[in-house]
């Protein structure tokens, strides 16, 4: 399947933008094609109605790439009580032709245990765009952090952070598959 991954941080040693490599690791092994969208690589313009950006090289690639997606996962830091700056005004850039009747993982990273209001965000936004949020999301916080930070040595916290991302992918992947046969059939 087409799963696009757009990564929601400015910040070069990001930690969500670390976990959703690991995810695009682990979904290019299932034998998925992945297209991983970084925007600390790929800055966007500011969104402006008068504009589409339609000549924009990184917002057309996004567009293309959100078409062609059969599940989209959504990363973000948690700033502020909700999701990054950078992310919404790509989200502005998108609409309904790119979200409706597709699967969505929302993933965030957080300085707290979990960064719940940003994945409550990510969600309200994907309703609103007609995506259909996966029942599972995921989140790193506090502690958690460290085992995708970029210089990362030693981390004591054991399995339960992939054991947990292996089976939100999962569940991700089937009501993705689901949908699809549905859509094909
Ligand atoms: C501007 C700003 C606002 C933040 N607001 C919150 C917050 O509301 N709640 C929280 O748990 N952490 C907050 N943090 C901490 C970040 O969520 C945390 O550092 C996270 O790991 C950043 O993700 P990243 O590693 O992908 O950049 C904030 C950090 C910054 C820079």
């Amino acid at each position: 399947m087409n799963i696009t991954i757009v990564t929601g941080s400015n910040h070069k040693a990001s930690t969500s933008t670390q976990l959703a490599k690991y995810a695009e690791r682990l979904l290019k092994h299932k034998g998925h094609d992945v297209k991983f969208f970084d925007l600390y690589h790929t800055p966007l313009p500011f969104y402006c109605p008068d504009d589409s950006s339609a000549d924009h090289a990184g917002v057309a690639e996004l567009k293309n790439s959100m078409l062609l997606a059969d599940g989209i996962v959504l990363a973000t830091p948690e700033y502020h009580g909700g999701i990054s700056g950078v992310l919404k005004n790509t989200l502005d850039h998108l609409g309904q032709q790119h979200f409706s009747g597709k699967p969505v993982l929302s993933v965030s990273s957080a300085g707290g245990a979990v960064g719940v209001s940003s994945l409550q965000q990510m969600q309200a936004i994907v309703r609103n765009l007609h995506g259909i949020n996966c029942p599972e999301w995921l989140s790193i916080g506090g502690s958690q952090r460290q085992r995708f930070q970029l210089e990362q040595t030693g981390y004591e916290g054991g399995h339960e952070i992939e054991d947990r991302i292996h089976w939100v992918l999962n569940s991700f992947l089937q009501l993705t598959q689901l949908v699809q046969r549905e859509r094909v059939s």
